[in-house]
């Protein structure tokens, strides 16, 4: 396996068959994942039985979330989360549509959050549903003392009404008072548990909320953060090609997704790493 950095986060590991992957290419390919906090394998050929024998290596896996249609998972395969705009008989076989999918960690809501996210494509669309992924780590360190100091101790709300696709989520109480909507509080400057670093963890944008403050004044501190958030120097994006794999740790990234010409397709089959803790200052 050979590696190959991304400017702002993130790697592409070359030479590596994710289907036949022994203890030490496993090991190997954990601190790079460490590191790096993002991977690209490119060309990957896995059946779903792979994809989750691969992911189970990292722990023990979340059930697929529920869709936004209500159905769960695909038929055997509970641990399997379907990404897709395509419509069969009337039912889309997946979640998140064609349009943008704002920055998000995936499902921070939790008091558990998961890990680690698996996303392999299956087909893709020939423009656009670019995914970017931004370096938590980068974006608390480049915070100004003053900023760092301000935030210091504080708690954000992580909202649960509202999937990355800007759906509601199955059985929530849709409420847009960041104040009352469902959700957990995390600190906001976490130190990931594996690397010892500190970031900023925000999770979400929308319905937001900085325990204890006045909404104003928490929607301006959490404002002035975000600002931080799409600088170039710490975000990578991946224009997919079918057989791309790429693996990211939610403890130190975020990520969304471009939109795209919903008449074309993109499916994506994604797996989801539990976490064991609760994210912690
Ligand atoms: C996800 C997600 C974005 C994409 O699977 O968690 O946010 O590019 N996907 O499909
Ligand atoms: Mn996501």
């Amino acid at each position: 396996m050979r590696i190959f950095p991304n400017p702002g986060v993130g790697a592409e590991a070359r030479g590596v068959d994710l289907a036949r992957l022994n203890v030490t290419g496993f090991e190997a390919i954990y601190r790079a994942w460490l590191e790096h906090s993002v991977l690209l394998f490119r060309d990957q050929r896995l059946t779903d039985a792979q994809l989750i024998a691969l992911s189970r290596r990292f722990g023990e896996l979340d059930l697929a979330p529920v869709q936004e249609t209500g159905r769960r998972f695909v038929e055997g395969l509970p641990e399997v989360y379907v990404v897709s705009n395509v419509v069969e008989n009337g039912r889309p076989i997946g979640s998140l549509g064609s349009g943008e999918a704002a920055w998000h960690t995936d499902m921070s809501y939790l008091e558990y959050p998961p890990i680690a996210s698996i996303l392999y494509a299956l087909e893709v669309p020939p423009a656009g549903g670019d995914t970017a992924f931004v370096n938590m780590y980068s974006v608390y360190e480049a915070l100004p003392e003053r900023l760092r100091r301000s935030i210091r101790g504080l708690r954000v709300k992580h909202d649960g009404t509202y999937n990355s696709g800007g759906y509601a989520r199955e059985g929530v109480v849709v409420s847009d008072d960041p104040r009352e909507s469902p959700g957990t509080l995390h600190p906001l400057v976490c130190t990931h548990p594996e690397t010892g670093r500190r970031v900023l963890y925000l999770g979400r944008r929308r319905n937001a909320y900085l325990e204890g403050f006045d909404l104003a004044v928490s929607d301006a501190l959490l404002d002035e953060l975000w600002a931080y958030v799409d600088r170039a120097e710490f975000t990578w994006r991946n224009r997919w090609r079918a057989g791309d794999l790429v693996l990211w740790d939610n403890r130190c990234t975020m990520h969304r997704r471009d939109p795209f010409d919903p008449s074309s397709r993109r499916v994506m089959h994604r797996t989801q790493i539990k976490g064991r803790e609760r994210p912690a200052a």
